[in-house]
């Protein structure tokens, strides 16, 4: 079995900022609430006409310089997105039309918050049983492309942005020591977007009752949050075969502080060893793990040889975890 490492990161956040003071003009909401309730101070949101793709391109365009990367190398794009440019096709083709890297195969992964970490399993899975050796893996969205901005329950969560990263097969001691990832659709209807699909496809009457936005019952969602993603990340340290004592950085997703506080309590993590950047981001979906890797890694936080816990939970239910030795 071979094993995958992860050789160069990228990330883009859209140029306009949305701070919750900005949103308490807009909803019934204040700075206060929702900084306690969620840890978020502001988000990223695209301009009008940045769709996926643009950030994606943004992002891998940066990886490539930074990390010397030749696009050419690359053999497939994965784009875990629940935001793509358009139901078909993928997103992933933008990717690769912009970039300038034909043939490849490329497609889109709909695994919501935990894209990233399905299409990291994937890329493993492929670079293992085919003749692939390297592979873009993105993740993100625009989520505020689907947001209801009349909807304080839920305007105030998301933010917009896109990471990314390329994996090849290891010759070292680096690379992923465990990838888990799981779902279970039983409790689809917490968090959906209820209208575009073959379900319900567009009509006046969807879009006058908003039914292309985000529908989340938060309060539920959030109990299933804490237990999942704390049962995620122990199977991903068993399979890796450490402790939580070898971890020197656990990367959550990023979708409340308070889900990040329970989770790397019950994990054993200490506080500074928990990489949160939700303050400014909010939560970016698929695109929360990758862009935090990538602010970790131009800021150096990440040597050679750390052991990192990567874990998420989205819409799906799904999941996903890996142990990462840098
Ligand atoms: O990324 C995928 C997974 N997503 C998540 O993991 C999100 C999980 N859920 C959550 O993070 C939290 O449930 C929320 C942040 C969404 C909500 O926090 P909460 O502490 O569960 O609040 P709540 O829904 O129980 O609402 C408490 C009160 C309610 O008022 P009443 O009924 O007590 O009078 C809400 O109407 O807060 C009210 N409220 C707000 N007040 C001010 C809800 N949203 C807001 C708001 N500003 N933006």
């Amino acid at each position: 079995m071979k094993k995958i490492k992860i050789i160069g990161t990228g990330s883009y956040l859209p140029e306009k900022v949305l701070t919750n003071d900005d949103l308490a003009k807009i909803v019934d909401t204040s700075d206060e609430w929702i900084t306690q309730r969620t840890g978020i101070k502001e988000r990223h949101i695209a301009s009008s006409d940045q769709a996926t793709s643009d950030l994606g391109v943004i992002a891998a365009r940066r990886c490539f310089e930074t990390f010397d990367i030749d696009p050419k190398s690359i053999d497939c794009i994965i784009f875990g997105t629940v935001t793509p440019d358009k139901l078909f096709p993928s997103t992933s083709i933008y990717v690769q039309k912009a970039l300038n890297m034909p043939n490849i195969p490329v497609f889109d992964i709909s695994a919501a918050c935990s894209g990233f970490i399905y299409g990291l399993a994937v890329a493993n899975g492929l670079i293992n049983s085919t003749s692939m050796k390297r592979i873009l893996v993105l993740g993100g969205e625009t989520l505020s492309k689907v947001t209801n901005w009349s909807d304080r329950s839920t305007c105030v969560l998301f933010g917009d942005g896109v990471g990314c990263a390329v994996v090849e097969e290891s010759h070292d001691e680096s690379g992923l020591l465990s990838i888990y990832i799981g779902a279970d659709g039983n409790m689809e209807n917490l968090l959906h977007q209820p209208a575009g699909g073959s379900r319900n496809p567009a009509t006046f009457e969807t879009v006058e009752k908003k039914l292309h936005t985000i529908h989340m019952e938060g309060n539920e969602v959030y109990k299933h949050a804490v237990n999942t993603m704390q049962m995620a990340a122990e199977k991903a340290i068993s399979m890796a075969n450490i402790s939580s004592e070898d971890i020197k950085w656990f990367i959550p997703h990023q979708a409340n502080i308070r889900i990040i506080d329970t989770t790397a309590k019950y994990l054993k993590v200490p506080k500074e060893k928990v990489f949160v950047n939700i303050d400014k981001t909010a939560n970016t979906s698929a695109g929360s793990i990758p862009i935090a890797l990538d602010q970790m890694n131009r800021n150096g936080l990440l040597k050679k040889g750390d052991i990192i816990l990567i874990d998420a939970f989205g819409a799906g239910f799904t999941w996903g975890a890996s142990v990462i030795r840098w």
